[in-house]
């Protein structure tokens, strides 16, 4: 048995025992969308202590620079041995209610682009593009480099119902534009889109189970992070 310390919290962890299991009964999520075949590329975890006790890195793992492996495939292999690692947040996703942060009491118009008649149906414009009980929903996504923010916005009211802000799950590519942009560059697997997307999506899920009430989404972001999420090549950028 080793000791793993996982995001400040302490286990008694067994040997050649993949790092990604951790999460299940321990409230640590590591975002996947392939569970565990190493080709999602999206567990991305920090070694912070204890990386010679460690299995060599893996052909999923070329991508990456010390120290940071995929949780899937990273494995502690020594007896006894203590190793220290984090997921690429800083902090756990901060959630905020914000029920009473009005856009109309701010004196701001939302004008959204889709609308809802008294018999529930929802236009955009003027073509019907779906049917709801439920409040109109609309999202504001802040990507930031090092911080992702979205807001969950109700249409209707004007209202901001939550919001979520979490670490740009791209710091292991660099903490900065030119780094970021120097991975992109040379990476046509599109892993910086592909990690973001993942986190975006837990997060809406985090804030609402009505994911498909939410008909408008407005993404802010300077150059590069807007265009590395929409895949646009930003090797010109740099
Ligand atoms: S879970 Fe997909 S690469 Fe690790």
């Amino acid at each position: 048995m080793a000791t793993l310390i996982f995001n400040n919290k302490k286990f008694d962890y067994p040997v050649n025992k993949d790092l990604f299991v951790l999460q299940k009964d321990t409230g640590i999520f590591i975002a996947s969308s392939c569970y565990k075949q190493g080709l999602c590329k999206e567990c991305v975890i920090k070694i912070d202590k204890g990386s010679e006790f460690l299995n060599e890195p893996t052909e999923y793992e070329n991508h990456l620079k010390p120290p940071y492996r995929l949780a899937c495939q990273t494995k502690i292999v020594q007896e006894e041995a203590i190793v220290e690692c984090s997921t690429l947040k800083r902090d756990e996703i901060v959630i905020e209610e914000h029920s009473t942060d009005s856009f109309i009491r701010k004196n701001i118009s939302l004008n959204p682009a889709v609308t809802k008649d008294i018999k529930n149906n929802v236009f955009l414009v003027k073509e019907q593009v779906g049917n709801t009980k439920n409040s109109i929903l609309g999202l504001a996504i802040d990507i930031g480099t090092t911080t992702v923010v979205l807001k969950l916005i109700d249409l209707s009211q004007a209202i901001v119902i939550k919001s979520i802000s979490f670490e740009n799950p791209q710091r292991f590519a660099g903490s900065n534009v030119m780094s970021r942009i120097h991975f992109d560059s040379n990476d046509n697997t599109k892993q910086l889109k592909r990690i973001l997307n993942s986190h975006i999506y837990n997060a809406i899920r985090k804030m609402t189970e009505n994911t498909q009430d939410v008909y408008d989404v407005l993404i802010a972001g300077n150059t590069t992070m807007r265009d590395i999420y929409f895949g646009i090549d930003v090797t010109t950028v740099g």
